[in-house]
């Protein structure tokens, strides 16, 4: 018979060991959870809005027709270093991105036309492994809305890359950067 102090070590050990036990599974299903979800992420979301895209280099900035209701209003092109580079030598590395910054056009009472909201924003990613049928570029677009937020539209070959592929010479991009 075993002294109680020893007994009683040996089941407090037995219940921590337990609680171990299921605080390590708990773990693990917390893991199992956070990976799936990045998971999801990444095959949902491919591409997504740059960070400090608005620091890079500015290409060029063009007021588009109003005709072109949902795309009208102020372009701003983005170039991020890499991006840069092949504006220079025609030629885009893998990891340039382009962003296409969308906001509004607002005529004032004098003529000038000032800047409103965001409307969308237009991705461009190259990475020709991932995105070998359509240039090497990865297209995403995002539109924003006051109250329904941004919405993420994964579009097809034709609603981006089919235009852009008339500029397939100059590596599928259309602007010129200018010192
Ligand atoms: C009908 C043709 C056409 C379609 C469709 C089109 N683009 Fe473009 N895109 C252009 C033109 C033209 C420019 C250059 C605009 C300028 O110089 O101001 C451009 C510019 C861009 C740029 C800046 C880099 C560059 O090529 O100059 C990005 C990024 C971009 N588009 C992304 C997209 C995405 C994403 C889609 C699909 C959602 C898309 N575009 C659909 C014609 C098109």
């Amino acid at each position: 018979m075993a002294h109680p102090f020893l007994k009683q070590l040996f089941n407090f050990n037995q219940k921590t060991m337990k609680k171990i036990t299921a605080i390590g599974l708990m773990g693990v299903a917390v893991m199992l959870i956070c990976s799936f979800s990045e998971l999801k992420k990444v095959q949902t979301n491919e591409i997504s809005i740059p960070e400090g895209y608005r620091n890079w280099t500015h290409i060029k900035t063009a007021i588009s027709n109003p005709a072109f209701a949902a795309h009208s209003g102020f372009h701003h092109i983005y170039a991020n270093a890499k991006a840069l580079e092949g504006y220079k030598t025609g030629r885009f590395q893998d990891s340039s991105i382009i962003v296409f910054d969308v906001l509004e056009s607002i005529p004032q009472k004098d003529g000038d036309v000032y800047e409103g909201k965001r409307k969308l924003i237009d991705v461009m990613v190259k990475n020709s492994s991932k995105f070998s049928e359509t240039g090497g570029w990865g297209y995403e677009e995002f539109i924003y809305n006051d109250t329904t937020g941004i919405k993420i539209v994964h579009p097809t070959k034709s609603q981006c890359f089919n235009c852009h592929n008339s500029q397939k010479e100059k590596g599928f991009v259309f602007s010129k950067y200018r010192s």
